[in-house]
């Protein structure tokens, strides 16, 4: 399941994030735009339990987050998208996987993977790009190996085949997007897509 950002401040968002001339510093302060929505989405329905407080007048129920929820990043570009959501969600826990595309065949290769405990929690797996779905589908793999059930895959930007594949191997993994582009190249990039995202996010 697919669902998208329709916010208007999505969309202007996402204009300044695709434009080429948008320089790092601004793109960077973009995607932790982006990511707060898409995380507000994606958690949209998180369980909560009842607590009663005092506030300065009286004695009233609340609610509280009841679900530990565990953020992955997929290195390096998804680590854009990190700090915003701690600010969000302080008692967060962060695992980290590591995959980067080679470059002649577009299949990711897998460096690093350190993930905490998963069971029982609420995973936002965060990359910015979902382009053929090869990064997301090994991720949501280990992450599924390693006992995490509930998982929500967020994305500034999917192409078609990337939610294809994804909701081929993964059905049960809804994907939050900012938008849904058209295709891909011939080197597997979105169209219109924003390019490469770590290298404009890191000026490489
Ligand atoms: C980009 C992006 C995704 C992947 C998407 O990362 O951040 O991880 O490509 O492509 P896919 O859906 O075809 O797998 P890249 O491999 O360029 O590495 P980087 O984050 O280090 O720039
Ligand atoms: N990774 C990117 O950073 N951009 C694309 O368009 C595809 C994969």
């Amino acid at each position: 399941m697919l669902k998208t950002l329709d916010h208007p401040l999505a969309l202007h968002v996402l204009t300044h994030l695709r434009d080429k001339t948008t320089k790092p510093a601004t793109f960077r302060r973009l995607c932790h735009h982006v990511s707060v929505m898409l995380a507000l989405e994606a958690t949209r329905d998180l369980a909560t339990r009842e607590v009663s407080i005092e506030t300065p007048l009286e004695t009233c129920k609340g609610r509280v987050l009841d679900r530990p929820l565990v953020l992955v990043p997929i290195l390096r570009a998804g680590l854009g998208m990190v700090e915003i959501i701690v600010d969000l969600f302080p008692d967060v826990s962060i695992g980290y996987i590591g995959l980067e595309r080679d470059h002649a065949t577009a299949r990711a290769r897998s460096y690093y993977c350190k993930l905490p405990p998963l069971e029982g929690t609420r995973v936002l797996l965060v990359d910015p790009m979902l382009a053929t779905g090869g990064s997301a589908v090994q991720a949501i793999d280990v992450i599924k190996q390693r006992g995490g059930s509930e998982i929500r895959m967020l994305n500034v930007v999917a192409a078609p085949e990337g939610v294809r594949a994804v909701e081929e191997k993964h059905p049960d993994v809804p994907i939050i997007a900012g938008a849904l582009d058209r295709a891909l190249n011939d080197r597997k990039y979105i169209l219109p897509g924003l390019g490469d995202f770590g290298d404009r996010l890191y000026g490489t």
